[in-house]
C-alpha cells in the first residue's frame, strides 16, 4: 500500500500523527455529509426508507469489520452509552469480581465501577509486572489471565491499551472468560478499522466501537456489537424506530411489543443521523477496501525508519498504528516537546510519555520530521 493522502485534505504544513485523538475526514465523507446537508433544504426528500437504509448499510459494513452478523450490531452515540445497555443487561455473580487493565480509559471504568457498586462485585485493576518495553505485554496479558477465575463477573477492556498501544491477547482472554461463564466487553476504539478483529475467534460477548478514530468515522456516533445472549435484554431506553413495525408509519400507534431482531432493541433514539451516517458509511467502505491487516503492514514500514533510529526492535508487543514513544535517556524531554511544536508534529501528551498514532495518511516526511525533532533534542 502507498500512502492514501490524497483521500483527505490534512494541512500540509503539519505532521499528524495523533489520528488516535480524532480522524481527519475523508473527501468522500465531506462529499457525503455535504450533499446529506443539503438535503434538509427540501425534508420531502427524505422518504421512510431513508430512515432505516444508510443504518443498516452501515451496520453491515461494521459486522463485516468484525465477522458478525449485521443484526448483532446496534447504533450508539458514544462508548458511556453502549456501556450502559451492555452492563445494564450483565447478570451479577454474587460476591464475585470485575476485571479491567490499569489505566484504562475512563468511560469504561466508570461504567464499571457504577455496576460494581450496584451489584455488590468489587473491581480490580490488572496491570503488568514491569513497564520494560520487552516484558510489559507478555506479564501483562498474564496477569489478566491469571484473575479470571469462576468468580469473575465479566472482564471489560480495550483491545490494545489506549495509552502506550500494549496489544492484549483477546483469545486467550476469551477463552478463559468463557470457561469461567464470564462475560468478556471489549472497547476496540483504538484498534477496530485498523487492526483485524474477529468477535467469534475471540469469543467477544461485546465489543463497543466509537467511530472517529479508526473507522474514520463522524464524532458522536459509534457501533457495538452484541452476542446473541443479549438479544432477549432491556434496553436503557426505548425509541420507536427499535420496534418491528417501525417502517410502517401508518401504524406506530398499534404499540408493537416485538423488538427488531438481534441487537436491534439497543440501538439509539434517532439512530438514522442523516448528516453523519453518511461520514460513518465512508468510512467504513473505505476500511473495508485497504483491509486493516494492510494497514497494520503499512503502519509497520513506515514506522520502521523511527525504531531503527532508536535502536529498538518492534518486537510485536505494540500496535503498529498507536504507541508511546519510547525516549533514549539522553533526550531532554522539555526540548523535545519544545522540538516536537517547531516542527510541527501533532501527537498527543499521555501521563508521562507521548503517544505517537499514525495511519495511511501519513508518510516518511511526518516520521523524519519526528526523528529529527527526536534528534535535535
Ligand atoms: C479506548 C477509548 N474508548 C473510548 C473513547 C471515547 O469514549 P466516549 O465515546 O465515551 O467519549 C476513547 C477516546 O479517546 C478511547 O481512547
Amino acid at each position: 500500500m502507498e500512502s492514501q493522502k490524497h483521500l483527505f485534505q490534512l494541512d500540509n504544513s503539519i505532521h499528524y500523527l495523533n489520528n488516535a485523538y480524532k480522524a481527519p475526514l475523508l473527501k468522500s465523507g465531506e462529499e457525503a455529509a455535504i450533499k446529506a446537508l443539503q438535503r434538509g433544504r427540501t425534508p420531502s426528500n427524505i422518504s421512510v426508507d431513508d430512515f432505516f437504509d444508510e443504518v443498516t448499510e452501515v451496520k453491515r459494513l461494521y459486522a463485516q469489520l468484525i465477522n458478525a452478523g449485521s443484526d448483532q450490531i446496534a447504533m450508539t452515540p458514544s462508548t458511556s452509552y453502549a456501556f450502559a445497555n451492555i452492563l445494564h443487561n450483565i447478570p451479577a455473580k454474587p460476591g464475585g469480581k470485575v476485571i479491567t487493565v490499569k489505566d484504562e480509559f475512563p468511560s469504561d471504568v466508570f461504567a464499571a465501577q457504577a455496576w460494581c457498586h450496584k451489584n455488590k462485585n468489587e473491581l480490580h485493576f490488572v496491570g503488568p509486572n514491569s513497564n520494560h518495553r520487552s516484558e510489559i505485554s507478555t506479564s501483562w496479558n498474564q496477569n489478566i489471565l491469571d484473575q479470571i477465575n469462576e468468580n469473575t463477573s465479566f472482564v471489560i477492556m480495550s483491545s490494545i491499551h489506549w495509552s502506550n498501544g500494549v496489544k492484549f491477547d483477546l483469545k486467550k482472554i476469551g477463552n478463559k472468560c468463557a470457561k469461567f461463564g464470564a462475560k468478556l466487553v471489549v472497547d476496540g476504539t483504538q484498534s477496530v478499522g485498523t487492526q483485524p478483529i474477529d468477535v467469534n475467534d475471540c469469543k467477544i460477548n461485546a465489543l463497543v466501537t466509537a467511530a472517529y478514530k479508526w473507522l474514520l468515522g463522524p464524532y458522536s456516533l459509534g457501533m457495538m456489537y452484541l452476542d446473541e445472549s443479549f438479544n432477549h435484554g432491556n434496553p436503557i431506553e426505548e425509541s420507536w424506530m427499535n420496534r418491528s413495525n417501525a417502517k410502517n408509519f401508518s401504524s406506530l400507534t398499534s404499540y408493537d411489543e416485538n423488538y427488531r431482531p438481534g441487537a436491534g432493541r439497543y440501538s439509539i433514539g434517532e439512530a438514522s443521523n442523516f448528516i453523519l451516517m453518511p461520514i460513518a458509511k465512508a468510512g467504513l467502505t473505505q476500511i473495508i477496501e485497504w483491509e486493516p491487516e494492510a494497514i497494520q503492514s503499512y503502519d509497520k514500514n513506515l514506522t520502521a525508519p523511527l525504531y531503527e533510529y532508536l535502536n529498538l526492535e518492534n518486537n510485536g508487543d505494540f500496535a503498529n498504528h498507536l504507541f508511546s514513544l519510547p525516549i533514549p535517556e539522553r533526550i531532554n524531554k522539555e526540548k523535545l516537546k519544545e522540538n516536537i511544536e517547531k516542527r510541527k508534529i501533532i501527537v498527543s501528551q499521555r501521563g508521562e510519555s507521548i503517544r505517537v498514532s499514525v495511519n495511511v495518511f501519513n508518510n516518511e516526511a511526518d516520521i523524519q520530521a519526528l526523528i529529527e525533532a527526536i534528534d535535535a533534542s
